[in-house]
């Protein structure tokens, strides 16, 4: 959600920083824009659209300057043109902005006059200016900015006449300081920032820092200043590439096997659990699981195994509701959020919603750093590595990996398996990252499938237990990036409602492994077949030897213990949306309107 870059340089930093805005694109990518610092005067450069239609404009109209900031958006406050193209400028002032700055509208009419945009950013460039114009010097007008601004921000200011000063500020969206060797950067997080420094120091909420080439201060809300600690943090550069594949979300899809393996590798010790960080679930009597999107898909899944595995009772909600319902958060429970960016604006807010007043709060996220990660007690790592397309795939199946381990782990916790039952199932579990590279072995049967889903408007996903849950990541997949309308409805849920949407134009998708809740699902299956919907059966060979008569087309996926089964199926939901898409030929790593991230409400 909107990318910064910041750079005091020793080199031309106009391509530099649109290096980083390419790694940064996934975050937005409505229009982009840099600003410069040449000769002491600032210059910029915006463009609508992907970020090479500003790489095209960099061509003909160079921004020479070795100083600079950048930016790439998604739309908050103003649609997507040059106009509301970051950097805002204002005077002597240019700032990039990632958030949303609530009182902007309070502050516009204070400062009065004609505005050039409609975002809320250039309220913040206008402020500054308005205190430079009182005779304070770049950092004060920047603090004192600063300190009237209401919302969720990360700031990054750039002033005429100072090629080596950038002002940055966090306050609810993540911003990282870069050290170089006599060259300092300013970006949204360490794949920005990868190529250029492994050293890095992470603002604190509140924060704000000048930073210059000999280094940054920093100071915390109050404006004392304050010793942040910098890391080492190293970003495989090829785990930013696509490594042969057409897209991100390919390479990401096929990476799976091998990042499965390393949660098991981080959560399993010989034949029983061991997660690389404790937590005693056997002191707590409930779980409020909290996530948007596919991260909320993972904790409806994990609701089953935690019910089931460990007895333990599960309630799953949506962040952005829970954050506002103000329901009661026992003492006793365990408070839990699931999220890959570690960053989500309302899962963010619904954990401090529920800090001190649940037993613990606790995350299970993949950017380590994160602040979810830092603002829980306990953080399970996920280890999914670097996830650039925006439709998230092995994040899900590292959090369903590391949910199924911490249910299991639970279970012996509370005594509800012995350790013969844990031993089976760690066995099972040793096998996912093999039976998940059979089920991708599935491609080109899925692909096959997709370009008939392709020409559908509507289609209707069906599952019951845990493929109820996965039914919901076989919709949203497939609207996601193709664009094609999806529902997902428990399977028993049908015939109370949405049964009337079934005529022989509807798809239905239904995922049914051979389990306990076969039998019932294929009966709900059959009444849809009786009303001419045209069933694409996503099953195991058992499964398609016993029901196969009179689907429109099956689909083979590999035979998997039950409990292990949402894993598996996870692929079928992604090839399907991943050919679908490709098939309609639609931006499938940056479908339209989305971002990575979502660092706004
Ligand atoms: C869908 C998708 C989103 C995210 C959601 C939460 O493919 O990626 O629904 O799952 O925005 O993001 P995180 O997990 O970063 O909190």
């Amino acid at each position: 959600m909107c990318g910064i870059i910041g750079i005091l340089g020793d080199h031309q930093a106009a391509p530099i920083m649109v290096d980083a805005l390419r790694r940064l694109e996934y975050r937005g990518y409505d229009s982009a824009g840099i600003a410069t610092i040449d000769g002491g005067v600032l210059d910029r450069r915006r463009a609508v659209g992907k970020l090479v239609n500003l790489a095209d404009l960099l061509v003909t109209d160079p921004l020479p300057g070795f100083a600079g900031i950048g930016h790439t958006r998604w739309a908050t406050h103003g649609v997507p043109s040059v106009a509301n193209a970051h950097p805002q400028k204002a005077g002597r002032v240019a700032v990039v902005h990632n958030g949303i700055i609530e009182n902007f509208r309070e502050l516009r009419a204070e400062l009065g006059g004609e505005w050039e945009s409609e975002t809320d950013t250039e309220t913040v460039a206008r402020l500054c200016e308005g205190f430079l114009d009182c005779g304070m010097d770049p950092k004060e007008a920047a603090f004192a900015t600063i300190d009237r601004l209401r919302g969720a921000y990360a700031l990054c200011f750039l002033f005429d006449g100072e090629p080596d000063l950038l002002i940055a500020a966090r306050a609810g969206s993540p911003l990282a300081i870069g050290h170089g060797e006599g060259q300092m950067y300013v970006g949204s997080d360490a794949i920005a920032l990868g190529p250029l420094t492994d050293r890095l120091t992470y603002l604190e909420e509140g924060d704000r820092a000048v930073v210059t080439r000999a280094g940054a201060q920093v100071f915390d809300a109050e404006g004392r200043q304050t010793h942040r600690e910098m890391r080492r943090i190293r970003i495989d550069a090829a785990r930013i590439e696509k490594a042969g594949h057409r897209h991100f979300m390919a390479k990401e899809i096929h990476e799976q096997p091998q990042t499965l393996s390393d949660v098991i590798a981080a959560y399993v010790d010989g034949d029983r659990i061991a997660p690389p960080v404790a937590y005693d679930f056997a002191a707590t009597d409930r779980i409020q699981m909290v996530a948007c999107g596919t991260a909320h898909i993972a904790c409806q899944v994990a609701k089953y195994w935690f019910e089931q595995l460990a007895r333990l009772p599960v309630e799953v909600d949506i962040a952005s509701e829970y954050r506002y319902r103000e329901g009661p958060v026992g003492a006793e429970t365990t408070a839990l959020f699931v999220s890959q960016s570690g960053e989500t604006a309302d899962t963010l807010a619904a954990l401090r919603y529920a800090k001190g007043k649940a037993r613990a709060v606790v995350s299970v996220v993949n950017v380590a750093e994160s602040s979810i990660a830092r603002d829980s007690d306990v953080a399970f790592p996920i280890l999914a590595g670097v996830e650039i397309g925006v439709a998230s795939t092995k994040a899900f199946v590292n959090q369903l990996g590391v949910l199924l381990a911490l249910a299991i782990h639970a279970a012996r916790q509370r005594g509800e398996i012995d350790a013969a039952r844990e031993a089976d199932l760690v066995a099972t579990f040793r096998l996912l990252p093999g039976i998940l590279a059979q089920a991708l072995a599935t491609e080109p049967r899925a692909e096959e499938l997709a370009a008939r889903l392709a020409e559908a408007s509507d289609i209707l996903f069906l599952g019951r237990g845990t493929m109820y849950p996965m039914a919901h990541e076989g919709a949203l997949k497939l609207k996601e990036i193709s664009y094609i309308h999806a529902e997902a409805y428990a399977s028993g849920e049908l015939k109370h409602g949405p049964i009337a949407l079934v005529d022989r134009t509807l798809p239905v998708v239904v995922f049914a492994p051979m389990d306990a809740l076969f039998e019932k699902t294929v009966s709900n299956m059959q009444e849809v077949m009786a009303r001419e919907g045209q069933v694409l059966l996503v099953t195991d060979a058992d499964g398609a030897a016993q029901a196969s008569d009179g689907v429109w087309e099956v689909l083979v996926m590999p035979r998997v213990d039950p409990v292990f089964a949402p894993l598996v199926y996870a692929v079928p939901a992604q090839l399907l949306a991943y050919h679908t898409a490709v098939h309609k030929g639609t931006d499938v790593d940056q479908p339209r309107n989305l971002a990575k991230s979502v660092t706004v409400e």
